[in-house]
């Protein structure tokens, strides 16, 4: 056991038609213990989130993927607000998923909107998966540390120290995202390890001791074990796996 809760969470991105979500949220809710030193959230369609909350087990909080950049209401046409999610009993949010910031064919979203919209959730009450991580050009340049720097560098910058206690980084290879392809957990520590010492120089050594690091990326119950045993992977951020049963042998996969 380390010196911090692990926390895994799931990401079902946009999957499942309704009667299909309350199906799995059945699955989970017969799906046996959860072990007393993990944190589970599991963040599901916004459509979905009044139902999630009404009849998933108490034992798993429930989140949102993202949320808006707009601090109350007003004329966002479509958009979520953070204080919307936490009215409604939502207590997580991701923020800074690749996918948005990518934008799949829409307008992506920049590193300084990421930060903006962490504060904010931060301020509404939620607490925050920050996600970061590097395409696949990047690893092969050798420059993974510089993009996950520049990802952090605005939240860095944004958030008060109180307010990291509320967020944990989601470390996602974006090449290892939905392939197949998990880094190994050599790899996958050396870069933890690396974000970790980042924070410690550029927020504090408190913070960098307590801040949760999630692995995301083709995690499932067959690496989980392996991943969860290197002493930065506090826990995962699980897309594919997270749609299935599997997602609670990554959850008993814990030290
Ligand atoms: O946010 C989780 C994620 O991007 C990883 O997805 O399907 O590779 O587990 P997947």
């Amino acid at each position: 056991e380390g010196p911090r809760r692990y926390l895994i969470g799931g990401n079902w991105k946009c999957n499942g038609l309704y009667d299909e979500n309350v199906e799995r949220i059945n699955v989970f809710n017969g799906a046996g213990a959860i072990p007393s030193n993990v944190d589970v959230v599991l963040c599901v369609p916004y459509i979905h989130i009044p139902m999630a909350l009404s009849m998933l087990r108490d034992d798993i909080e429930v989140g949102a993927q993202d949320c808006g950049n707009n601090t109350g209401d007003g004329a966002f046409t479509g958009q979520i607000g953070a204080h919307q999610l936490k009215d409604i009993g939502c207590t997580w949010v991701i923020i800074g998923h690749s996918e948005r910031r990518e934008g799949f064919g829409m307008a992506g979203e920049p590193e300084q909107l990421c930060a903006e919209k962490c504060k904010i959730a931060l301020e509404k009450g939620l607490k925050v998966m920050f996600a970061i991580g590097e395409k696949k050009e990047e690893r092969e340049a050798g420059t993974t540390m510089e993009v996950c720097a520049k990802q952090l560098e605005p939240l860095a910058a944004i958030l008060n120290e109180e307010d990291w206690a509320n967020v944990a980084i989601a470390y996602e290879p974006v090449w290892a995202i939905g392939t197949g392809l998990t880094a190994t957990p050599e790899m996958a520590q050396d870069t933890h390890a690396d974000i970790r010492n980042w924070i410690k120089e550029h927020v504090s050594e408190a913070v960098a001791n307590a801040v949760r690091i999630q692995y995301g990326g083709s995690m499932k119950g067959a690496n989980a074990v392996d991943l969860l045993k290197q002493p930065d992977i506090d826990g995962g951020l699980i897309g594919g796996a997270s749609l299935q049963e599997d997602f609670f042998n990554v959850i008993r996969g814990v030290p």
